[in-house]
């Protein structure tokens, strides 16, 4: 398992004949190359490490770059500026091959041809770790160039040949065999069990495959093609060969988004309790905000090519480092009202005022007399009786969930202004009634107007 770090990441891809430049070039935020215009810059300088065994959510909305950001780690894409670490490795110019990472796409590709337990073996047999030892013990043999040495004279020389010829024998005797063995057990594999030959290396691929096969519950369908699976099933083999192989940090991009709710509910589990018990570091992408929450030790956050927050759940939830962040986790989203602030805590807005805890007193100083946005989660509105410090609302819309009910409001005296409010569901709310909503005051969050940065009490 390994830690792995993204130092500075670029990458641009070039603009196709017509296609316009994307406009979010600011000075710091250039990619070196930004100057180019014929290149459209879709990462940029992405800093993020994912400690060893860590499970990481990347999210962003359609287009931020996560894929690409994927790709990139994984060797499909060629950076355009940065470095990727694997552990101690520099992997910037290895093939993915060699990078030791699995991927599972959201468009699972399995061999057709090929049964479950054949698809999940797949990755084990050609086991490019070993095929790299021999590839490389290869080149060096190759390389060798025997030294005379004074006192030993042309017998050093004699000797390390015949040192070489050894290895090299021995190193084909041991692919031979290795072929052979492929060979038998390729023939014998649909055979009855008892005549089916079985390698050393077979038995393990097949100790490894039952155990991923029991950890994802597939053993009953090992036997089947992949023609033979529901969509569901098939997410899960695709899982268990990434996850086969054992690698040193598995790649998932919206592993789960072809499967139905409750599949998707088990199979997050299942990736979950997985990822612990085999301890591999994982970077998972999802537009899901219950798999951001529920399943990564941190999430980072991403838009428009650039890591806005990196922090645990919970942290991003209270703690977001901006208006971005702030928005984009919670369902329903945050709401926002800009309102005015007089030191040392008065909130003003044109419908209610209010007098802030004292612990913002001193982050807000260089604040007064400006306009701030005041973001307020729908779970921290609630109904309470007229006042001054209340917000006057009419309901537009009621969605009753069963256990719990959102309301859809707008300020009585400007319409334009929407809210979405969380009530408990015995309430009974009719659209058209008029209510009055309390802000928990030590709950709200301030954003400066201008770097739409979080101001913390
Ligand atoms: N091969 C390519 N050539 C040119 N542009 C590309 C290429 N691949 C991706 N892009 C562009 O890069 C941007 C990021 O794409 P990417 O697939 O990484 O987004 P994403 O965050 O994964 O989105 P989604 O959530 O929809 O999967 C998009 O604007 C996309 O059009
Ligand atoms: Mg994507």
């Amino acid at each position: 398992m390994a830690k792995v770090v993204l130092e500075n990441i670029y990458k641009s891809f070039p603009l196709r004949q017509g296609e316009p430049e994307k406009d979010a070039n600011t000075t710091e935020n250039a990619s070196p190359d930004s100057s180019h215009s014929t290149s459209n810059t879709v990462l940029r300088r992405i800093n993020l490490t994912v400690e060893d065994g860590e499970f990481m959510v990347l999210v962003g909305p359609s287009g931020c770059g996560k894929s690409t950001l994927l790709r990139s780690i994984a060797g499909l894409e060629a950076l355009t500026a940065g470095n990727i670490w694997v552990g101690d490795r520099l992997v910037n110019d290895l093939p993915p091959k060699d990078r030791d990472i699995a991927m599972v796409f959201q468009n699972y590709a399995l061999y057709p041809h090929l049964t479950v337990y054949d698809n999940l073996a797949f990755g084990l047999r050609r086991s490019e770790r070993e095929k790299k030892s021999l590839v490389i013990s290869q080149q060096s043999l190759g390389k060798r160039r025997p030294h005379p040495h004074p006192s030993l004279g042309g017998k050093k020389e004699e000797i390390l040949n015949q040192s070489n010829n050894w290895v090299v024998n021995n190193l084909e005797k041991y692919q031979v065999q290795r072929r052979l063995e492929d060979l038998l057990v390729g023939i014998t594999r649909n055979l009855p069990k008892g005549l089916r030959y079985l390698s050393e290396r077979e038995k393990a691929v097949g100790g490894r495959v039952m155990k991923v096969a029991q950890l994802l519950q597939i053993e009953s369908l090992l036997h089947r093609l992949p023609k033979q699976l529901s969509g569901g099933q098939k997410q899960r083999v695709a899982l268990g060969r990434a996850m086969a192989r054992n690698p040193e940090v598995f790649l998932m991009d919206e592993p789960l988004s072809n499967l139905d709710a409750k599949l998707r509910g088990e199979t997050r589990s299942q990736i979950v309790q997985l990822q612990r018990q085999l301890g591999t570091t994982t970077i998972y992408v999802t537009h899901d905000q219950t798999e951001a929450m529920t399943m990564g030790d941190r999430i980072a956050i991403m838009n428009a090519g650039q890591v806005q927050q990196v922090a645990q759940p919970l942290e991003l939830y209270n703690k977001p480092a901006n208006l971005f962040v702030a928005e984009f986790i919670g369902s329903p989203p945050m709401n926002f009202l800009p309102v005015q602030f007089t030191a040392p805590l008065l909130i003003s807005h044109p419908q209610f005022r209010f007098t802030l805890p004292d612990i913002w007193a001193k982050s807000l100083r260089k604040y007064d007399g400006k306009s701030l946005i005041l973001g307020i989660r729908p779970e921290h509105l609630t109904i309470h009786p007229p006042a001054t410090k209340n917000l006057s609302v009419q309901v537009d819309v009621v969605e009753a969930l069963g256990h719990e009910t959102y309301l859809q409001v707008s300020l009585t005296d400007a319409p334009a202004v929407r809210l979405q409010v969380r009530v408990p569901p015995e309430r009974s709310i009719r659209v058209g009634e008029e209510l009055w909503l309390a802000i928990a005051h030590d709950k709200i969050h301030l954003f400066d107007p201008d770097t739409e940065l979080a101001i913390f009490g």
